[in-house]
């Protein structure tokens, strides 16, 4: 027997075969671009996501006769986007993404609602689902009124392969449109923007089946018997699933495009009066809660860019040992800010730059900036009681051990990087696919990695980095100020 995870990301898709047990057998990824047509706009063609999909399942098979044994597949994908269909089933416009801000003023309006917070158990942030179809209603009536169905990119993968309209709770919960606490599609919050119920696809658990593998594409993947696909996930819950995090007191920092800190709880305890997220977690009876910060690997990236630098040119000189902050402060806002500050507009600040500043000062600001910026998520979720007392490190951007050492003085945390390359999000979306499949229980399934390190705060520097955390949080308003 073997299963697929698939992670449908921001840069690309990831696809990984594991055997029964759940070890990895092999993997293959894509990528693909995502289009800035206008400032704040950030959009997909779901085509690329779908010729991504195929091109990498092509490669595993290729490369893995075990594919042939298929039994389960389970998808995660980037979260919040709007997939619209017509009532054929074809795609109306590009994916609005997560990161695209263009819907501020419909967020805003929806979240000074009476009760909209309160049913969905968060603020409307402008990256959410709902402000953007009250954005297409007001600026594309023409297409507004041919939606059919509004599909999350993972659900979009899970009518790919199954041809229903079906999402998980996980993912469902970043819409603005679910009762997360009840996990169910609320009528009420569907009314504040203009939707319906029929537009909605079927809600099932993201460890639960979805449906199977259509016929279709059971034959031209070589497949002969049923294939089950789990409801899947957003990308965060099924990282969490990837590496065990179902209970409280468990947790991670990922460092990807985004930047997230999420803690598992065992109950739904709602904060929308902050800009701490609450969704439902990927299995049943368990929640999330978690700080995201919108551009963590991306000021990288950025950096990168404009230097001619690869990030990992940028970092590799830098050790394992963490210096005290430098006189360089670099604000991470290059498309605004979620947790804590919830504001689309704020534009990222480098300050301290002399004629002496060097690429290296250039970097570790970015590196710091970024900690200090999940210091804020961290704060934000340890005043909702959630419980952290280490984090697995996750994600692209832990490839730097110093900027994990970072971390771990930042938050004042100890950091565990966690055995094996094969974690995260694919590996999450794989074991959703078992679970559906074998419906074998879940905490045999969903387990946590052994650790390779856990790496601890350096002391000396805890207070330092405390310090310049203050004047780091200082900078938001004076920068707001004359932004
Ligand atoms: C979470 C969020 C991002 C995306 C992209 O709310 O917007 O983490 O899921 O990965």
């Amino acid at each position: 027997m073997s299963f697929l995870g698939i992670d449908l990301g921001t840069s690309g898709a990831r696809v990984l075969l594991v055997d029964e047990n759940g070890q990895p057998l092999g993997a293959s990824e894509r990528h693909y671009g995502v289009s800035h047509p206008h400032h704040g706009w950030s959009e997909q063609d779901p085509a690329d996501w779908i010729q991504a999909l195929e091109d990498a399942v092509a490669e595993l098979r290729a490369k893995f006769p075990q594919f042939s044994a298929l039994k389960g597949i389970g998808v995660a994908g980037h979260m919040h986007g709007a997939t619209l269909l017509d009532d054929a089933g074809s795609v109306l416009r590009p994916c609005i993404l997560w990161n695209d801000t263009r819907s501020h003023v419909q967020a805003g309006r929806l979240d000074a609602m009476p009760q909209v917070r309160a049913e969905s158990g968060n603020i409307v942030f402008p990256g959410f689902t709902a402000p953007k179809l009250e954005w297409v209603r007001e600026n594309e009536p023409e297409i507004f009124d041919k939606v059919n169905k509004v599909l999350l990119p993972a659900a979009y993968l899970n009518f790919y392969l199954t041809g229903e309209f079906v999402a998980d709770m996980s993912d469902s919960a970043g819409t603005s449109w679910l009762d997360v606490g009840k996990r169910k599609w609320s009528s009420f919050l569907l009314d504040a923007s203009h939707m319906r119920a029929d537009q909605m696809p079927r809600l099932v658990e993201g460890s639960e089946a979805a449906g199977t593998l259509r016929g279709e594409l059971k034959s031209k993947w070589g497949l002969s018997e049923t294939v089950v696909v789990a409801g899947g996930a957003g990308d965060n819950a099924a990282a969490a699933c990837g590496i065990g995090a179902l209970n409280a007191g468990q947790g991670f920092v990922s460092l990807g495009t985004s930047g997230v800190i999420l803690a598992a709880r065992d109950g739904y305890f709602p904060a929308p009066e902050t800009a701490v997220h609450t969704f439902c977690h990927a299995v049943p009876e368990r929640w999330y809660q978690m700080g995201v910060m919108l551009s963590a690997t991306d000021s990288l990236n950025w950096l990168s860019r404009i230097t001619g630098k690869s990030p990992s040119e940028l970092t590799s000189g830098f050790g394992d040992v963490v210096k005290r902050p430098g006189s360089v402060r670099f604000l991470p806002y290059l498309s605004g800010e979620r947790t804590p500050h919830n504001d689309s507009e704020i534009q990222g600040s480098l300050t301290g730059i002399g004629s002496g500043t060097t690429t290296e000062d250039l970097t570790r600001a970015v590196l710091e900036g970024v900690a200090f910026s999940l210091r804020d998520c961290f704060d934000a979720l340890t005043a909702t009681r959630a419980q952290m007392d280490s984090l697995m490190a996750i994600g692209g951007g832990t490839g730097s051990r110093y900027w994990v050492a970072l971390l771990a003085s930042v938050l004042g945390v100890p950091m565990q990087l966690p055995e094996g390359g094969e974690l995260g999000a694919a590996l999450g979306a794989a074991r959703l696919g078992m679970a559906a499949s074998t419906q074998e229980p879940l905490d045999q399934l969903i387990t946590a990695p052994a650790v390779r390190e856990t790496v601890e705060p350096n002391v000396d520097l805890v207070d330092a980095f405390a310090q310049e955390h203050q004047a780091f949080k200082a900078a938001y308003p004076a920068i707001k100020a004359v932004q």
